[in-house]
């Protein structure tokens, strides 16, 4: 699929599906999973437990940056032009040097069986299916060798948070290359968990249950080091209750191997206690970043960058990208949104590395958007989780081609046939 060229203009990704759509309604269908974003989030709650469903809509102290986020698009309108023959159009863009059919790619999100249980394997698939590139978490709950081979050659990244102990980073890197993902995607806005009320409330953080931390418990190098831990890993202490049972029970399960066997060898809660020791570092500085460039031969983009000066300095320091973020809003309360961010970086940037986004993205309108102010590709994040928790698999897809419609639509009725002729003004600001 990367080597594929991206396919010919065509009348229409977007009436394709509207008709699918409508054409199963006269057949008494009604999609699988709910068009509206509303809707979808909605459904995803219902099939969710309370605190899998706060864990992925919650953002930081009073979720100011995800409204942020939203307004910012909302403050740009689409001027759309006439009588410019958009019969046949083309989404198809090129990232990297890869081209790919749309130019959206689904976010690395932590934790997917929260959603639901075929978790990171479901997602793989369905953006396999699509052709949209899926940028694997480190946080996953499926190591990445196997939503690998889930996904046959189809594009994936790897998404990176640099742990404490190098020789982890070092394999992390190495295992991601083996996997085939085509680039590293270093996240440099959660050195630290955001203040996140939501999960606060419930007193739930879902690493300490022993759930998102596939990436590791799969990893010789953090499994060796574990033998270290487990040396010191103290007796369990504190009363038997009920629930401090239930939760030892859901930590032995998410390690490789029987339950029994994760209780009784207290493999799962050491690994638990070694990856809360590890696996962020807050002293990171840009010197670091020679570390990680001499490590791989990937190209590295860098997520989190809000500032045009930090742009800047990604480029200096050799980085292949920028991914213009604040992590949907879950790290800084009160945060510049990222629609307000993309024009100052994307003018430090130059054209000299893509600059993509993420952060509120929910329809073809925004993709629209953030396209038209310089970015080269979008994330999307928590629609294709409502997509997985409320329909699986076929439910990821369905969001997925519903934006790719969405955007190919609003595109063509703004008068672009291609996105070439989606610049800075198609928009008017509010
Ligand atoms: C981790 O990446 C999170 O946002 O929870």
């Amino acid at each position: 699929m990367p080597e594929d060229a991206p396919p010919p203009p065509s009348p229409g990704i977007g009436r394709e599906r509207q008709f699918e759509v409508y054409i199963g309604g006269a057949r008494g269908a009604l999609p699988h999973v709910p068009v509206s974003f509303e809707r979808l989030e909605r459904a995803a709650r219902r099939k969710m437990s309370r605190e899998g469903y706060a864990y992925v809509a919650g953002g930081a102290g009073t979720e100011e940056t995800i409204r942020a986020n939203r307004e910012a698009f909302e403050r740009w309108r689409i001027v759309p032009r006439m009588l410019r023959d958009v019969s046949r159009r083309s989404t198809g863009v090129e990232v990297l040097g890869t081209p790919f059919q749309s130019p959206f790619f689904l976010c690395p999100i932590g934790v997917l069986d929260l959603a639901h249980p075929d978790a990171d394997l479901a997602v793989a698939r369905a953006a396999a299916a699509e052709g949209i590139p899926f940028v694997f978490s480190n946080q996953a709950s499926v190591a990445m060798e196997e939503t690998a081979r889930a996904m046959g050659d189809a594009p994936r990244w790897f998404q990176l948070y640099w742990s404490t102990h190098d020789a982890l980073v070092e394999s992390f890197l190495a295992r991601a290359a083996r996997c085939g993902c085509s680039a590293i995607v270093l996240t440099l806005d959660t050195t630290m968990l955001g203040w996140r009320v939501r999960d606060l409330d419930l007193a739930y953080l879902p690493f300490l249950r022993g759930r998102g931390i596939a990436q590791y418990t799969s990893d010789p190098v953090f499994l060796e080091a574990l033998q270290e831990t487990l040396r010191q890993e103290p007796p369990p202490g504190g009363r038997i209750t009920l629930s401090a049972l239930g939760t030892l029970w859901e930590l032995a399960g998410s390690f490789p191997g029987s339950r029994l066997h994760g209780l009784r060898s207290g493999l799962a809660r050491a690994a638990v206690r070694r990856f809360v020791e590890t696996y962020s570092r807050p002293s990171l500085t840009w010197d670091d970043l020679a570390f990680l460039r001499e490590r791989t031969d990937l190209p590295i983009l860098l997520k989190g960058i809000l500032h045009p000066a930090d742009a800047r300095a990604a480029v200096e320091h050799g980085m292949d990208g920028i991914v213009v973020s604040n992590h949907g809003g879950r790290q800084v309360d009160g945060a510049i949104a990222t629609m307000d961010a993309l024009p100052a970086v994307v003018e430090a940037v130059g054209g000299r590395v893509p600059v993509l986004l993420d952060s509120g993205v929910r329809s073809g309108a925004d993709v629209f958007r953030a396209l038209a102010l310089g970015a080269s590709a979008v994330g999307l994040g928590r629609p294709y989780v409502w997509g997985l928790a409320a329909g699986g698999e076929q439910g990821v897809r369905e969001v997925i081609r519903n934006l790719r419609a969405d955007f190919d639509l609003t595109m063509g009725l703004a008068g672009c046939a291609s996105l070439r002729d989606i610049g800075p003004d198609a928009l008017q600001r509010a």
